[in-house]
């Protein structure tokens, strides 16, 4: 890590629909949904979801997620994608804990995600959020490759971390 990148981070709008689109276009593995559906996420999930931009108001950073209706105390992180030439200082772990301090999660005390085996630098980012809360981190089946069809996406493994107190969310201030 370099350290901590410089970045306003905020809740996204649908005007930024297409500027995230087109990020995670440039991230993958990530699966690029449609348009439509990063309009939603900018309007109807704007509270848990977050993007970054620098200086000059280009988008470099989003984060995809939500509360599952059945568990309000889980923040289910869907995708999350740092452009390539600011990867490595900090900015996916500050963009997570950005969301985590917003008041719509003072009931959250899990973060789950689906990660695909190989996906080592998701792995990290995910095992280096539950170190630094001392969280407890449970891995299992997620969704196998036949969930997916025949579109050769691999497995996805569930991520389950937590419980963290809120206490610990709080002493992880985001650099924004
Ligand atoms: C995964 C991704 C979001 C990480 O963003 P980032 O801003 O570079 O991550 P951070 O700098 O906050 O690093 C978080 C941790 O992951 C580690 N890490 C980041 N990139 C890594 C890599 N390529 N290989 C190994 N570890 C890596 C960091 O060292 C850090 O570990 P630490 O907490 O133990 O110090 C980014 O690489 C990306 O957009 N990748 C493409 C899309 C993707 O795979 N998204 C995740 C699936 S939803």
């Amino acid at each position: 890590m370099t350290g901590p990148v410089a970045m306003v981070l905020r809740k996204p709008q649908p005007a930024d629909g297409p500027a995230i689109y087109s990020l995670v276009c440039q991230c993958p593995p990530l699966d690029a949904n449609s348009r439509y559906a990063y309009l939603l996420l900018a309007d109807h999930w704007a509270d848990t979801c977050v993007l970054a931009e620098d200086d000059s108001g280009t988008v470099k950073g989003f984060i995809a997620a939500y509360t599952p209706p059945q568990r309000l105390d889980t923040l289910f992180v869907w995708q999350v994608a740092v452009a390539a030439a600011v990867r490595g200082q900090g900015l996916a772990q500050q963009m997570l804990d950005a969301i985590l301090q917003r008041p719509v999660c003072a009931f959250v005390r899990h973060v789950e995600a689906t990660v695909t085996p190989d996906n080592t630098a998701s792995a990290r980012l995910f095992q280096g959020f539950a170190r630094r809360r001392a969280a407890p981190v449970h891995t299992g089946s997620g969704y196998p490759a036949s969930c997916f069809g025949d579109s050769g996406h691999a497995e996805e493994l569930l991520w389950r971390i937590g419980p963290f107190s809120r206490q610990s969310v709080q002493e992880n201030p985001a650099a924004a």
